[in-house]
């Protein structure tokens, strides 16, 4: 049987873990890396045995034999890249977040329908074995009807520098870059209910601290602490059609003890904690019980994580299933994101219809 040709662009932190999880994929070829930064594309494909490479993703594309990309670029490009990619008729999975606002969303919805190819959003926590874990439990209506869930992913000390904290680039702060996973994975366990209203508030007091001795933080490669143009803490209440609410922090700065990363959910059955660590909450005979799941890593295992998702990518493609994050999925999730931003900008809440 033909591999399927897969071809990589950005290749920078991140896409390490697609190419070694493309590279256990025994019905994946490598065959093409791309960066603008040509250097970068070499050393990869190199690493991972890749035929080609090359520094304009436009010629990649043009290659007939690639019939498949993951696009791991600034997320200012991801619209621009994935469209293209697209209608040179790839496959695309596109790293978190989609791109970075709801009209750039669209256009990459309305490709997908006139191309017909596959376009898989990299929420990779929805492929994560706890998350399929408690979608069994949701799906057999252990916790009833979930109304409210809860998610903070509090850095003390994190604003990785670079693009991530050049708003052009980025589209935004801690909100689109690690806010985007933990309100996916609260909506999309809590059945993807439609947003009614946000209120949103972002903050930028802190500044990125670079001031701090002893303690060390995860600094993007072209880090430059002169630059920063984003929010250090942001908070939002989402409220959904079926009266369900959801209520969110993140920072990259904060003056917290430590930091901190929580999703929990709540139903009118029982409640489950994601993170720190996955507990199922419920009640028998008028006692409450915690019980604890046994299983390989009771928190979120991201080497694991990123195989689910690149192999669940490489089945869709070859027809043999269907992705767990599809463009529309992505599309809400811009449109909760901008409504926070905009809810902060404007001082109000935002009402969809
Ligand atoms: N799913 C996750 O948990 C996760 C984690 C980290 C980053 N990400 C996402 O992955 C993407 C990349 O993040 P990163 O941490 O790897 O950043 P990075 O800065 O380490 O790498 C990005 C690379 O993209 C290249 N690039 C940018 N624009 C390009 C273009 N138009 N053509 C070719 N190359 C281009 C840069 O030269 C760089 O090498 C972002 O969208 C980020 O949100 C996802």
């Amino acid at each position: 049987m033909s591999k399927l040709k897969i071809g990589v662009i950005g290749a920078g932190s991140i896409s390490d873990m697609h190419l070694q999880s493309y590279e256990k994929n025994e019905r994946v070829e490598l065959y093409a890396v791309c960066d603008m930064n040509i250097k970068r594309a070499e050393e990869k494909a190199t690493k991972y045995g890749a035929a080609k490479y090359y520094d304009d993703y436009h010629s990649l594309l043009a290659d007939e034999t690639i019939d498949a990309v993951s696009i791991c670029t600034w997320n200012n490009s991801h619209a621009e890249i994935t469209i293209a990619a697209l209608k040179a008729g790839k496959h695309v999975l596109v790293e978190k977040p989609l791109c970075t606002s709801v009209e750039e969303a669209k256009n990459i919805e309305e490709t997908v329908k006139q191309t017909g190819k596959v376009l898989q959003v990299g929420f990779v926590r929805r492929y994560a074995s706890n998350t399929k874990l408690l979608k069994e439990f949701i799906d057999a209506d252990e916790l009833g009807d979930i109304y409210y869930a809860k998610a903070s992913c509090l850095r003390r000390l994190g604003n990785p520098g670079g693009w991530f904290s050049d708003k052009e680039r980025s589209g935004g702060g801690p909100l689109i870059d690690i806010g985007v996973h933990v309100i996916d994975i609260c909506w999309y366990l809590m059945g993807k209910p439609k947003v009614k209203s946000i209120t949103g508030n972002t903050y930028s007091k802190l500044g990125n601290r670079s001031n701090v001795n002893n303690l060390s933080f995860y600094k993007a490669a072209d880090y430059d602490p002169e630059k920063n143009t984003v929010e250090d803490l942001a908070n939002a209440l989402i409220r959904f059609e079926n009266g369900a609410s959801l209520m969110v922090d993140v920072s990259f700065t904060l003056h917290a003890k430590k930091d901190e990363i929580t999703v929990k959910l709540f139903g009118e059955k029982g409640g489950v904690e994601v993170e720190p660590e996955l507990s199922i909450i419920t009640e028998k005979h008028n006692t409450i019980l915690n019980a604890t799941p046994q299983v390989d890593s009771l928190t979120f295992d991201f080497i694991q994580g990123f195989q689910n998702e690149i192999d669940h990518f490489v089945l869709t493609c070859l027809d043999e299933t269907e992705t767990l994050s599809p463009v529309e999925d992505g599309v809400e999730m811009m449109k909760i994101l901008c409504g926070i931003y905009e809810s902060s900008e404007k001082g109000i809440e935002i009402v969809f219809d």
